[in-house]
């Protein structure tokens, strides 16, 4: 792009966060577009997830400032959060003209401001792309299916996700395979994570599992979250759980009385965590229980066994090439007990290494340059 004298400017690219997943897929990204000389990208954070916990601190942690726009959207209905999103980031895009927004992930905040930015015509690019679980009664799912749809440029993780875009007649051209960017992150903050010592600082002295729920087939009823809590609890006769509550979760076992529940002895319940403290826990545990999307990869890329509480995975790669194992509600505390006699798995899976920020920085200048 040139300017009226003719010299070339940077074109303004957009990035959304609004959760916290996403913020570990925008973090390598955003440090390459602020180096290169053809972008001049701005952080969008519609403020979907707003607790430090949930989101400053890893705006923090990853070293990627504050965001040059939040929306400060907060939590809603599914129609009013996506809605109050799309009005919103209209505004900003009607006002900003960027010459690209890229949005991440699954998640409301990626739906509304891809349906925002394509009823404007303005280039719109999906990283993690082609993720299917094939299970509509999950939010993601519909917010996946749509977000691809809409876009015009599609960023896969693995070659499942170009299958699953082919297959609902996106045109191949579209589609570029740039790897799991979860893993550039994973790289960056290993000699952080690995050096600190959470297992201590938490005062842990026996083997520990690290547990997350946050989906809400799991942790919305009575009876689903009974039963989980009901089994973590024999779990911790064995071994320290350790429990960074999600606050969806948080306020269901309130909301639901069960908080006797989790007031054993060896079950350690503390806040969200940061992602160094998170991934110090995770990287020194027997396994994990969960039923979190990023969680199953991140097992998978260390090696440590994950046991992924649900029917259906949108990571299938994570069982066939990695170390996740669906299991049902009724299977945790079985599932568990046989942990140790899983064989160690460590598995190079392709485009996991660390360099997928990179090629989406190549194929944005495809796009744009
Ligand atoms: C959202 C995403 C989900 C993602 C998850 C990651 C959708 C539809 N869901 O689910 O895909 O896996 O984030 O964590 O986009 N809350 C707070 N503080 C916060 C954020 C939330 O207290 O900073 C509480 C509120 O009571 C809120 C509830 O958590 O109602 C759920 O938040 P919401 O963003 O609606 O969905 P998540 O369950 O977090
Ligand atoms: N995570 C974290 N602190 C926690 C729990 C999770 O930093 O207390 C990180 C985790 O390492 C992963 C991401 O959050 O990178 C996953 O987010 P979440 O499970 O909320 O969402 P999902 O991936 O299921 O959409």
């Amino acid at each position: 792009m040139l300017d009226s004298t003719g010299d070339s400017m940077s074109h303004v690219v957009h990035l959304v966060v609004g959760a916290r997943p996403n913020q570990m897929k925008a973090a390598p990204l955003l440090k390459l577009l602020r180096l290169s000389e053809e972008f001049d990208p701005i952080l969008v954070d519609t403020g979907q997830h707003y607790d430090h916990e949930m989101a400053g601190i890893f705006f923090e942690q990853f070293g990627m400032g504050s965001p040059g726009v939040s929306l400060k959207v907060g939590s809603a209905s599914h129609g009013k959060q996506t809605a109050q999103i799309l009005e919103q980031y209209e505004e900003v895009l009607l006002e900003q003209q960027p010459s690209a927004v890229i949005v991440i992930g699954d998640v409301n905040s990626t739906v509304a401001c891809s349906l925002a930015a394509a009823k404007l015509q303005i280039p719109t690019v999906h990283l993690e792309a082609g993720l299917r679980s094939n299970d509509r009664t999950m939010p993601e799912e519909l917010n996946r299916i749509v977000t691809d749809h809409l876009c015009d440029l599609l960023w896969t993780p693995s070659p499942d996700g170009d299958k699953n875009l082919i297959a609902e007649g996106i045109c191949d051209s579209k589609i570029v395979r740039v790897g799991n960017i979860m893993i550039d992150t994973l790289v960056q903050m290993e000699p952080l994570f690995s050096h600190r010592k959470m297992k201590e600082e938490l005062n842990i002295r026996a083997d520990h599992i690290v547990v997350t729920f946050h989906r809400p087939s799991n942790v919305d009823s009575f009876e689903t979250l009974e039963k989980i809590l009901v089994q973590v609890a024999e779990i911790s006769k064995k071994y320290t759980i350790v429990w960074p509550m999600h606050p969806r979760t948080k306020n269901k076992i309130n909301e639901h009385g069960l908080n006797n529940l989790i007031r054993a002895p060896n079950i350690c319940v503390v806040q969200p965590l940061g992602y160094v403290e998170f991934m110090s826990l995770v990287s020194s545990s027997v396994g994990v229980i969960t039923d979190s999307g990023g969680v199953q990869e991140e097992t998978t890329y260390l090696g440590i066994p994950c046991l992924t509480v649900r029917p259906n995975t949108e990571r299938p790669i994570t069982i066939t090439e990695g170390t996740n194992r669906l299991i049902s509600l009724s299977e945790i505390e079985a599932s568990v007990l046989t942990l140790e006699e899983e064989p160690s798995k460590h598995s190079e899976i392709e485009f996991w290494d660390g360099l997928t920020a990179e090629r989406c920085v190549e194929s944005l200048k495809s796009l744009l340059v």
